[in-house]
C-alpha cells in the first residue's frame, strides 16, 4: 500500500526511532512492502519508516530506481561502523520536496544491519550509495539533510518552506 510521505515540519520526521526487536513477522514484511511501493511510486532512491509515520529502525534504498533488483537494501538496525573519504553532491529528500543542496558525506562507509530475518549483515558502500546509506540512517535518528547545511542555508529553506505552508502547498 502506498502510504502518506511526511513532509518537513511533521515532528516525528525529528524524533528518533526504536529499535525493530521482533524479525520475519507479518507486520514487518508489510512495512518493508509498503515502503518499496511508496519510495518507487514517487520516483525516490530511499526512504525511511519514519517519512511514513512509523518511528522504526527500517529504511529500504534502492540507487538503481527500480531499474535493477540487485541494488535494493533494507535496512533495519542499522549503524555505520566505518567511514572513509568525502564527497560532496547534490541531495534531496522525499519529505523536503523541491529542495536539493549540495552535502559532504563519507564517500565509503560500512553498515552494520540486519536483514528481515534478524541476521547480521555487513555492508559496504561507495559513492551513491554511501551517500543514501548514510542519508536514511540519518532519519531513524531523526535527523534531516537541512541539518548538514550552513545555519543560513537551512533558515532560507525554512522560510520558503513556511511559505508553501501558508499558501497551503505543503502538508
Ligand atoms: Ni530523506
Amino acid at each position: 500500500m502506498i502510504r502518506k510521505i511526511l513532509k518537513y515540519g511533521d515532528p516525528v520526521l525529528e524524533q528518533r526511532s526504536e529499535p525493530v526487536k521482533e524479525f520475519d513477522t507479518p507486520e514487518l514484511h508489510q512495512l518493508i512492502n509498503d515502503m518499496w511501493e511508496t519510495m518507487y511510486a514517487a520516483k525516490g532512491v530511499g526512504l525511511a519508516a519514519p517519512q511514513i509515520g512509523v518511528l522504526k529502525r527500517v529504511s529500504v534504498i534502492d540507487t538503481s530506481v527500480g531499474e535493477d533488483e540487485s541494488k535494493k537494501v533494507v535496512l533495519i538496525n542499522p549503524e555505520i561502523t566505518f567511514r572513509e573519504g568525502k564527497q560532496t553532491g547534490e541531495e534531496g529528500c522525499l519529505s523536503i520536496p523541491g529542495f536539493r543542496e549540495p552535502v559532504t558525506r563519507a564517500n565509503k562507509v560500512l553498515v552494520r544491519t540486519q536483514n528481515v530475518k534478524g541476521e547480521a549483515v555487513e555492508l559496504p558502500g561507495e559513492e551513491l550509495l554511501a551517500r543514501a546509506l548514510a542519508h536514511e540512517i540519518d532519519h531513524l535518528n531523526g535527523i534531516l539533510f537541512l541539518n548538514h547545511l550552513s545555519a543560513l542555508k537551512r533558515d532560507m529553506i525554512r522560510r520558503k518552506i513556511k511559505k508553501l505552508q501558508k499558501a497551503g502547498e505543503w502538508d
